[in-house]
């Protein structure tokens, strides 16, 4: 008989686990401990100098997040994963792993407002400079590469807005420029879209939001799919040279198709810092197992919430692509079929006002700054994300003062459009 490959939900509840060799633990078991006990001297030698696997210390790796990081990767269809702090914390170590001062990154200018953030200010800081691509132009990513480029940065799926990037289009010109290609696939998740498949070299994720899914823990991800060839131009020193900081090993040469991986553990991760607990990768890890689920639960009642809002008087326009009529519908049938995904805004005709009573008169809806919980969400950025910002400033990071964010939960659709509409009442 042949072996089966695996299906997806099969992968969600098994990738990276067995039976707990010593106690029979069926669950994964949290290895809540500091530090690992080695065999003997040679055994720790071997460790050290990474000849063998095994764990030392929690920061660099751990059995329970190595469960998560082996599941993550399977998911994504990746050659290895590693497992951070947060969604934030896999940014800078991938970022720390491709960069030295001087260098530059192509990122789309629509993602996550913390990232825009991370990238223009935290990351100057280190002496790397983000030039801002629109993804709506392919071209403009093509026009930003300078030979001072390490790296192209996207999201699947963009935060807030709705909007739906063509990924194999970036990763067209990230492998004409001969950079790898990073997308941040935490809105879509694997369930929805695996960027792999058109080309992305690594994925990053904030396992706080969907993949977690039940808004307890913070915790971030890269897959490494084993496809970019670190030591053809020698412009990444930190995988294709001899590591003064690692015994002189290379790790590119070493680790072949999961040396971005082991790079980002053994070389930033370990000198960083920004270590997941293995009580959060327990939870996170108990969370994918019900991903296939709840995504579609997520994407069908977000589909059937997008659709009653833009056809309530109050409202001026819903912007998610799984609207037939939206601009990135024919994007999203190609990328994300199963469904466009959950988080998404809508324009109030009432504006600044209205906005503000709508999130203080909301039930079921948790007013708060968070997104991918099994929990209905809303926030209305203009007051509280943004409020800080110019109007001008406001209207060109899409959070204009009509401007309202969903991430819708997984309760009964009709519960979820019950309480809008009561809330868009009192507007
Ligand atoms: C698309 C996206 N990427 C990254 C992050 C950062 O993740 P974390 O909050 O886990 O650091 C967020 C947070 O909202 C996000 O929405």
């Amino acid at each position: 008989m042949t072996e089966r490959t695996p299906g997806f939900a099969t992968l969600a509840v098994h990738a990276g686990s067995q039976p707990d060799p010593t106690t029979g633990a069926r669950a994964t078991p949290i290895y809540q401990t500091t530090s690992f006990v080695f065999e003997d001297a040679d055994h720790a030698a071997s460790l050290f100098a990474l000849q063998t696997f095994g764990n030392i210390y929690t920061r660099i790796g751990n059995p329970t997040n190595a469960v998560l990081e082996e599941r993550v990767a399977a998911l994504e269809g990746g050659t290895a994963g590693l497992a951070v702090a947060s969604g934030h914390a896999a940014q800078a170590v991938v970022m720390h792993t491709l960069m030295t001062p001087g260098d530059e990154l192509v990122a789309s200018k629509k993602l996550y407002g913390g990232s825009i953030n991370q990238f223009n200010h935290a990351f100057r800081n280190f002496g790397w400079r983000v030039a801002w691509a629109d993804p709506d132009d392919i071209d403009s990513f093509e026009r930003a590469i300078t030979p001072k480029t390490k790296a192209i940065f996207v999201e699947s799926i963009a935060n807030p807005g709705g909007i739906i990037t063509d990924i194999e289009g970036v990763a067209n010109v990230a492998r004409r420029a001969r950079v790898p290609f990073i997308v941040d696939n935490t809105l879509a998740t694997p369930y929805l879209c695996r960027p792999i498949e058109y080309g992305a070299d690594v994925v990053v994720h904030s396992l706080t939001k969907f993949l977690g899914g039940h808004g307890n823990s913070m915790g971030g991800l890269i897959v490494d799919a084993g496809t970019f060839n670190w030591s053809r131009e020698g412009r990444y020193p930190m995988l294709s040279e001899p590591r003064p900081e690692y015994h002189g090993v290379a790790m590119h040469e070493t680790f072949g198709t999961f040396a971005f991986a082991m790079a980002c553990r053994m070389l930033s991760l370990r000198d960083l810092g920004p270590a997941l607990s293995p009580f959060n990768a327990f939870l996170i890890l108990t969370g994918i197992e019900t991903l296939p689920l709840r995504m579609q639960r997520h994407c069908d009642n977000a589909a059937a919430v997008a659709a009653w809002l833009a056809g309530h008087d109050k409202v001026a326009w819903v912007s998610y692509p799984g609207l037939p009529g939206d601009r990135y519908h024919s994007l999203a049938k190609k990328y994300v079929p199963k469904g466009a995904g959950a988080v998404f805004t809508f324009g109030l005709k009432g504006g600044y006002d209205a906005g503000v009573k709508l999130v203080s008169n909301v039930r079921l809806f948790s007013h708060l700054a968070n997104i991918g919980d099994t929990r209905s969400l809303i926030i209305h950025p203009a007051s509280t994300t943004h409020r800080q910002l110019s109007d001008a400033q406001k209207a060109q990071a899409g959070a204009g003062p009509d401007v309202v964010r969903l991430s819708i939960g997984i309760e009964e659709p009709e519960d979820i459009i019950a309480d809008l509409e009561q809330a868009l009442a009192a507007t």
